[in-house]
């Protein structure tokens, strides 16, 4: 599928049928999600991928009542890391020897910047980055459903807290930051189905630095 087209195509679908996705799309996407660059390669999050109904419909009223929610196939939940922990850097150090067969030592010096950076930062700076890599795989998730040809619908509308405590994140040491609900438009309901997309022209929006011949 062309990306652009695909890119035309999607829209943060408000209405949904219920229909289910595939499971080799559902894995593309949530594959395509996992492959997401992060900072450091740390990957400071997890991914919950809910298709019990039960807890999607928990879900809705802490989420304003969007009936994405209980109509979608799968629900996405990305939830950041409470805190990037020293355990937490030596979880993913241990990873990187066991995958590139390389020496812990070899790894000492970017350890050490990791856990310097980390001391750098206030528990609420340390927050704000964990959840701030969330929103690369966000993207990703939203151009892997497009180009999935699935419908797709980022949201922030919901409460955090209170997700966190119906999902138990928090003995998890996790925190909800956004969701994508998947799933297939409901073209009968859906009455922003038709809207134009809204984007600045690309003369607004890009800012180009070009060379100047002489
Ligand atoms: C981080 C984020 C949070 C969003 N939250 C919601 C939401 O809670 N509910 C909703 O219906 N749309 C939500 N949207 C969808 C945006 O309103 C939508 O992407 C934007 O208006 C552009 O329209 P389009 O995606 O349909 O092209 C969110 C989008 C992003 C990226």
């Amino acid at each position: 599928m062309d990306l652009l087209k695909q890119l035309n195509w999607r829209y943060a679908t408000k209405r949904m049928t219920g229909e289910k996705i595939p499971p080799e799309k559902l894995e593309r996407i949530t594959e395509a999600i996992r492959l997401s660059a992060s900072g450091f390669g740390l990957q400071p999050y997890q991914l919950l991928v809910i298709e019990d109904e039960e807890l999607k419909r928990r879900i809705r009223p802490i989420a304003f009542q969007q009936p994405q929610i209980e109509e979608s196939s799968h629900l996405l939940v990305f939830a950041a890391w409470d805190q990037v922990t020293a355990e937490r850097i030596d979880e993913y150090l241990d990873l990187i020897v066991k995958t590139r067969g390389v020496p812990a030592e070899s790894l000492e010096a970017f350890r050490n910047v990791m856990l310097g950076w980390m001391k750098s930062k206030s528990p609420d700076q340390n927050f704000q980055w964990t959840s701030k890599q969330t929103y690369i795989a966000l993207g990703s998730g939203i151009v892997a459903a497009a180009m999935e040809g699935v419908d797709a619908t980022p949201m922030e509308g919901f409460q955090p807290a209170a997700l966190d405590e119906i999902l138990n994140l928090k003995e998890k040491g996790l925190r909800s930051i956004s969701l994508l609900a998947l799933g297939y438009r409901d073209s009968a309901n859906d009455s922003t189905l038709n809207r134009a997309k809204v984007r600045r022209a690309g003369e607004d929006f890009f800012i180009r630095y070009r060379s100047v011949p002489v």
